[in-house]
C-alpha cells in the first residue's frame, strides 16, 4: 500500500515538473510577443527634459551614425565619436540636412589608444557642454574573419580589448556621475549574440561582448538599488547591415540600421526576445525570436557551442577563398 502510494506520489511529482519545464518557454514565448508587439517604450523626453544631449561612440558609420540620425531628428543635440574625421562630417552633414536645427559636436578620438589626445576633449566636453541625458555605447570592433585563438593576431586582440572594453569602461564612468547627480539617465550598450552565447574562432569579440553582458547587468542593478534614475540595457544584438557584419542586404532577421535603431529607440524599457534576462532587450522582432529559439528549444550548451565553432569555421573557409580569389585578381 505504501509503496502505491509512493509510486503515485512520485507520478504527480513528475508530472508537475514537466508541466512547469514545458510552461516556462511557453510562458516566456508568450512575454516576449507581448513585449515586442503589445508593449510601449518609454518616451525618450524623460531624458532629454534635464539633458537634451546625446553622446554615441563610434558614430562615423553603421549603427552609430543611425543612433546619431535618430536622435537628433528627436531632438537631441549629439555628440559623435569617431576616429575619422572626414566620416564624422560627412554624418554631420546629413544630420544637418535632416535637422536644420540640430546642435552637433563632433569628437575625433581612436578608442584603441588610451593616450590619444579625444580623451581629453570628450573629457571636457562631458563636464562643461550640454549635460548628457542618452549615452549610446556602440563602438565596436571584431575579428577580421572567424580565427582560431592561437593563430589570431596579437595586435587585433588588443585592439578588441582597448575598444570593446576599456574604452567602454572609461566613457561610462566618465558619463556616470552627471547622469546619476541629475538622477536621471539612460545608458544604452551595443551587445552581441556572441557575448550571450560563446562563439569559437571569435573568441576574444565574443569574450569583450560578454563582458559587456555582465558589465550591463551589474551596472544595472547598481543604479535601480540606489535609485539613481539611471537606466541601463544592454542591447542583444544579432546581424545588422553594416560593414562590421560585412551582410549588405536585410531580411526579417537581418534589419537596415535605420530600421534596428527605430525599432531599439521605440521600445525603450521593453525586454523583447530578452525575456526575464535583467538589463538586457533584445528589440528586433527576429532576433527576439531567434534568442527565445536558441534559449528554449536547443539541446545543450555544448551542442550550441559546437554548432557555432562549426559555423565560424565555414565562415572561414569562405572568407579565405575570397581572400585567395581577390589576390589572384590583383
Ligand atoms: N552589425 C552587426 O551585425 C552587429 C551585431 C551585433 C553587435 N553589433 C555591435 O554593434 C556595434 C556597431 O557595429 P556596426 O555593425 O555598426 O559596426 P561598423 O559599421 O563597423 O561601425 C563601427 C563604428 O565604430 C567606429 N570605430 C571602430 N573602431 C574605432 C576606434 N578604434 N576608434 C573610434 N571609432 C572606432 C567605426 O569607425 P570607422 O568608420 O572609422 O571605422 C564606426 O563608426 C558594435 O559594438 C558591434 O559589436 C553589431
Amino acid at each position: 500500500m505504501a509503496l502505491l502510494q509512493d509510486a503515485s506520489l512520485l507520478q504527480t511529482l513528475l508530472v508537475v515538473v514537466g508541466a512547469l519545464t514545458l510552461l516556462r518557454p511557453l510562458l516566456s514565448l508568450l512575454l516576449t510577443l507581448h513585449s515586442l508587439f503589445l508593449a510601449r517604450g518609454i518616451s525618450l523626453r524623460r531624458f532629454s527634459s534635464q539633458a537634451p544631449r546625446a553622446l554615441i561612440t563610434g558614430a562615423s558609420d553603421g549603427i552609430g551614425a543611425e543612433f546619431a540620425r535618430q536622435l537628433a531628428a528627436k531632438g537631441f543635440e549629439v555628440t559623435l565619436v569617431g576616429r575619422s574625421k572626414a566620416k564624422l562630417q560627412g554624418v554631420a552633414e546629413e544630420i544637418a540636412r535632416a535637422s536644420p536645427s540640430a546642435k552637433i559636436e563632433l569628437l575625433i578620438l581612436d578608442f584603441s589608444d588610451a593616450s590619444h589626445a579625444g580623451w581629453e576633449h570628450l573629457s571636457a566636453s562631458i563636464s562643461s557642454g550640454t549635460p548628457i541625458g542618452v549615452l549610446v555605447n556602440n563602438v565596436g570592433v571584431s575579428h577580421a574573419m572567424p580565427v582560431p585563438f592561437a593563430t589570431s593576431d596579437a595586435k587585433e586582440n588588443e585592439s578588441i580589448i582597448a575598444v570593446n572594453v576599456a574604452a567602454l569602461v572609461r566613457v561610462t564612468h566618465m558619463v556616470l556621475p552627471g547622469m546619476q547627480a541629475r538622477k536621471s539617465g539612460l545608458i544604452l550598450n551595443l551587445g552581441s549574440f556572441a557575448g550571450q552565447f560563446a562563439t569559437p574562432l571569435l573568441s576574444t569579440y565574443s569574450a569583450s561582448k560578454s563582458f559587456l553582458l555582465t558589465f550591463s547587468k551589474c551596472l544595472g542593478a547598481e543604479q535601480a538599488n540606489a535609485r539613481t534614475g539611471v537606466r541601463v540595457t544592454c542591447l542583444n544584438t544579432y546581424f545588422v547591415v553594416s560593414a562590421m557584419s560585412g551582410i549588405r542586404r536585410s531580411n526579417w532577421l537581418v534589419p537596415t540600421p535605420k530600421s534596428y535603431v527605430k525599432t531599439v529607440l521605440a521600445k525603450i524599457g521593453t525586454s523583447g526576445g530578452a525575456g526575464w534576462r535583467p538589463y538586457s532587450a533584445t528589440l528586433w522582432p527576429g532576433h527576439a525570436l531567434a534568442d527565445w529559439a536558441i534559449t528554449n528549444l536547443l539541446p545543450s550548451e555544448n551542442w550550441l557551442l559546437n554548432y557555432q565553432y562549426t559555423s565560424s569555421l565555414d565562415v572561414r573557409r569562405r572568407a579565405l577563398r575570397k581572400a585567395e580569389r581577390q589576390a589572384k585578381a590583383q
